[in-house]
């Protein structure tokens, strides 16, 4: 027997996997833990419980398997991108870690404009100054909790957490790396410059390697907690997009992967370094040597429908509430849902978004809004989609996965929306498989990720666009924050 391991430290739990050397997925084990909003618009978690929920869930995976650790061939790690974990000269951590979730930087991010110049760090990392990503967070505690930032030696992400405490290792993935914007997007390295000008010490940050490359092996300590063998390898693996992207076999031009989580992403690899000049995209190295992605992130896609049935129809099981969408004609009879329960990130980076149903009468139903649910989270995919195609890369084929894609009425309006073909795929693991074909290339199963995902990724239904016209309702939803937006900021001014 012979076996990768593919490890997801998530937001929500820490997903271990084992795939065989054909590519199918042997076994999975998952071990939660939450995490705490101490204050609105901050999101926190302790790193310890990453470590713990690893150890249990690769424990977890190799009783459930009967594989032993010598038959684990290569470990690769995937996790919540941007999270900031800070740590002192012994590698304790020196406060609880700031999430991807967390928008308490505004000021921040204005303060890295201000110091490199909005166009510049466009130019350099590829991305505006987001109050999700990891710079910003460090500028936060340098000015508000100074005696911890005095103390810091290290900055790493989260699943580099999980790194270091496997391998003895500091060091990072390029594509997670990407995440930081303290990164030359195109050397595909730590931006000097960058560095400089926000008087940060580039020996905080970690080395940085190719999503295959082995960056380090299992310790004999670490082998003793968690059943794997010391000197195992462990790859650089990519942070979760990316991650999730090679999963899906997206590493190529032309397909991309549209992941319909709680939040929606639209993920495409480009061969070279491509920009959308205003930021709206992220633009960050792949998980892929050599290649790069850009991706449009949209805040609260599958959460929408999550909270409208949590809210206000909590007795109907979700399945029979989708299927009701499904006796209200395309476009909702005008009925228009704007999906921006927690903020926006693409196309409006805008963290006071709010969501909002347009266009009600006396004579719909709450199958209208829940089939303007469905039409709206495809509208705001569609609006990252055409800012993709804007940059000239070409979609043809879009690999779906996450919860929202078990839905055929949804992969229905997903392909007529986005006019393109949708397929989705033979494994639901996600970003755990994505790491774990990048274990299978470090492990030399493989000669490279694209020889891997051809091999190994499997495509299940496909739905092709049906003809049904969204145009016109897209446009209206596209006029609505526009419209909305002064609105939105009134609201969140005097409410929040
Ligand atoms: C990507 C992003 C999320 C997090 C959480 O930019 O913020 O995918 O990585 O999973």
């Amino acid at each position: 027997m012979a076996y990768v391991l593919g490890i997801d430290t998530s937001t929500t739990a820490t997903k271990a996997i084992l795939v065989a050397d054909d590519g199918s997925v042997a076994g999975e084990a998952s071990s939660e833990y939450p995490y705490e909003t101490p204050q609105a618009l901050w999101a926190e978690q302790d790193a310890g419980l990453w470590w713990t929920a690893a150890i249990d869930s690769i424990r977890a995976v190799l009783a459930q398997t009967a594989a032993s650790g010598d038959h684990v061939k290569a470990v690769g790690l995937t996790g919540q991108m941007h999270g900031l974990v800070l740590l002192d000269e012994f590698d304790r951590p020196l406060r609880p870690a700031i999430l991807w979730n967390d928008q308490r930087t505004a000021a921040e991010c204005e303060e890295i404009r201000a110091a490199i110049g909005r166009d510049r760090l466009i130019a350099t990392t590829g991305n505006d100054a987001l109050g999700g990503f990891t710079a910003p967070k460090i500028l936060w505690v340098r000015n508000h909790e100074p005696d911890i930032f005095a103390r810091a030696r290290h900055v790493l992400l989260p699943k580099d957490y999980l790194r270091l405490r496997l391998t003895g290792e500091y060091a990072t993935d390029r594509a997670g790396a990407a995440g930081t914007i303290l990164f030359d997007l195109a050397q595909r390295d730590w931006s000097q410059p960058v560095l400089a000008d926000l008087g940060l010490d580039p020996a905080w940050l970690p080395e940085t390697f190719e999503g295959p490359a082995i960056t380090g092996t299992v310790t004999a300590a670490a082998a003793e907690a968690t059943g794997l063998v010391a000197g195992t390898p462990v790859v650089g693996g990519g942070g979760d997009q990316a991650a999730n992207a090679v999963g899906a076999g997206a590493v190529r031009e032309g397909v991309a992967a549209l992941s319909l989580g709680t939040s929606g992403v639209v993920f495409v690899t480009t061969d070279s370094p491509q920009i959308e000049p205003e930021g709206r995209l992220h633009a960050f190295c792949h998980a892929v040597p050599g290649k790069w992605h850009l991706m449009g992130v949209m805040l609260s896609a599958a959460g929408s429908l999550r909270w409208f049935n949590d809210e206000l129809a909590p007795e109907v099981p979700v399945a029979d509430l989708v299927a009701s969408a499904a006796e209200v004609p395309a476009g909702s009879d005008g009925v228009l849902f704007l999906p921006y329960l927690s903020g926006e990130r693409t196309p409006h980076p805008d963290p006071l978004a709010r969501g909002a149903f347009v266009g009600l009468t006396v004579r719909h139903t709450r199958a209208h809004l829940v089939r303007a649910v469905l039409e709206g989270v495809a509208f705001g995919l569609r609006d990252s989609l055409d800012l993709i195609r804007e940059t000239g890369v070409a979609v043809d084929q879009v690999r779906a996965s996450g919860g929202g894609t078990r839905s055929g009425l949804w992969r229905q309006i997903l392909a007529d929306v986005l006019e393109a073909e949708v397929v989705a795929l033979g494994t639901a693991e996600g970003a755990a498989y994505g790491a774990a074909v990048l274990a299978g290339v470090g492990a030399g199963w493989h000669a490279s990720v694209e020889d891997a995902t051809e091999a190994w990724v499997t495509l299940n239904d496909r739905t092709e666009p049906s003809g049904t016209d969204y145009s016109e309702a897209n446009e209206r939803y596209r006029a609505l924050y526009p419209a909305l937006r002064s609105t939105f900021h009134d609201i969140a001014a005097t409410t929040d």
